[in-house]
């Protein structure tokens, strides 16, 4: 179902299209990666570190420029939302970046251990994806529908402005 609210305030859409985007690359790495193969496990690892970070980057950008804006909001109406204020604080992405460039020293150790340490890495992406999906479906139903109440029209307007400008250029 379309949205309600004109694409010129929706802050999620944009940058979670580059998210899924990202998933959707490295869900397809992994299918096609032969963890035996030094060069294979190699550049997995070299665009996991990068989608990771980008990863990263997306979340201190709404951490900054809408969750801060949205809570600071919600308490001055004094409004307590428990959804708002945990929202990032239980997601995975240090965890999995810090396993990702562990994952480099597992690149010169004999082939059972490289096939051991991707079993764990595909593991791992898999829980991932299974909570990262969910946590920006989340932020476009619940967190997009709250920023249209609380918001002027103008203010989301510069607030999708400043987020999309902090992706193009972090
Ligand atoms: Fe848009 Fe918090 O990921």
């Amino acid at each position: 179902m379309a949205p309600n609210w004109p694409e010129e305030v929706d802050v999620f859409s944009v940058p979670h299209s580059r998210m899924k985007e990202l998933v959707q690359g490295y869900l397809d790495q992994m299918t096609s990666t032969n963890f035996s193969n030094v060069i294979h496990l190699t550049t997995l690892l070299k665009h996991l570190c990068d989608t990771f970070r980008e990863f990263k980057v997306h979340e201190q950008i709404e951490n900054k420029y809408i969750l801060c804006k949205l809570r600071q909001k919600l308490r001055s109406l004094s409004i307590r939302n428990s959804a708002v204020c945990n929202c990032h604080s239980d997601n995975r992405l240090t965890e999995m970046l810090e396993l990702v460039e562990d994952g480099f020293d597992w690149t010169w150790r004999p082939q059972a251990d490289r096939m051991h340490y991707g079993f764990k890495l595909r593991r791992a992406l898999e829980d991932f994806t299974q909570t990262f999906i969910p946590h920006m479906e989340e932020e476009e139903a619940v967190f997009q529908p709250m920023l249209i109440e609380y918001f002027s029209y103008d203010e989301l307007k510069a607030i999708k402005a400043e987020v999309i400008h902090q992706h193009l250029t972090n």
